[in-house]
C-alpha cells in the first residue's frame, strides 16, 4: 500500500475515533494536512476553534503566522506535512491532559512511520516533549533548546529533530517572533545541507 492509502486509512481511523472524551466535543477532528511525501514534518499541539470548524491544523491566527514563516524560506504547505499531537480541539483551548496525549499520540507516530520525515519540527514545549521523549532525549525547557537539532536513528533512517517555539506566542511577544524567524532560517539551512 503507498504512502496516500495509508494516510486516507488513517485519518478515517482517527475521524471515527472515540479513544477520548474529546470525541465526544468536537466538531472535527483535525488528521494533519501537506504532501505525503514531506521531507518535513511540523507538530503542534491541539486544534484551536478555526480548526475544530474546518477540519485542518493551523488555520486560524496562529496558523497565519506559520504560514508567514513557511513563506520567508521559500516554503509552502504543500511543501511539508502538518498535524498536532492532539486531532481534536480541547475544550476553550486547554493544554491536553497526560491522558489524552497517550490516547491520541499512536496516530502521531503512525503518521511519523508512514511519512518517514527527516526533519520534525516540534512547535511549542508539549510537543517538543512528546517528540524528544518518544526519540530518547531528555526533556529542556524550550528556551534552551528551540533552534537546535537532535539527531534520532529509526528503522528507517535518521531524522533530525528542531524544536521551536509555536507560533502563537508571535501573536503577543514580539522578542519570539524574531527567534520562530531565526530558528526557520536554522531550518532553511538545514534543509539545504542534508535533505
Ligand atoms: N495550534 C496548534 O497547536 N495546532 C493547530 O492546529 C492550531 C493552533
Amino acid at each position: 500500500m503507498g504512502k496516500e492509502e495509508l494516510m486516507k486509512k488513517l485519518a478515517e481511523k482517527i475521524r471515527s475515533c472515540r479513544k477520548c472524551p474529546l470525541g465526544e466535543l468536537r466538531t472535527n477532528t483535525v488528521p494533519g494536512a501537506g504532501s505525503y511525501e514531506a521531507k518535513v514534518m511540523f507538530v503542534g499541539e491541539a486544534p484551536g476553534y478555526w480548526e475544530d470548524q474546518k477540519g485542518l491544523p493551523f488555520v486560524g491566527r496562529a496558523g497565519k503566522v506559520l504560514d508567514e514563516l513557511l513563506a520567508e524560506i521559500g516554503l509552502k504547505r504543500e511543501d511539508v506535512y502538518i498535524t498536532n499531537i492532539i486531532k481534536c480541539r480541547p475544550p476553550d483551548n486547554r493544554d491536553p491532559t497526560e491522558d489524552e496525549i497517550k490516547a491520541c499520540s499512536p496516530y502521531l507516530d503512525r503518521q511519523i512511520d508512514i511519512i518517514k520525515p527527516k526533519v520534525i519540527v516540534p512547535l511549542g514545549r508539549h510537543s517538543m516533549r512528546y517528540i524528544l521523549e518518544k526519540f530518547g532525549f531528555d526533556t529542556e525547557p524550550i528556551s534552551k533548546i528551540h533552534g537546535k537539532t537532535f539527531e534520532a536513528h529509526t528503522l528507517f533512517g535518521k531524522i533530525v529533530i528542531m524544536p521551536m517555539y509555536h507560533p502563537a506566542v508571535a501573536l503577543y511577544r514580539p522578542t519570539l517572533r524574531e527567534e520562530l524567524m531565526k530558528d526557520f532560517h536554522k531550518l532553511k539551512t538545514l534543509i539545504g545541507e542534508s535533505l
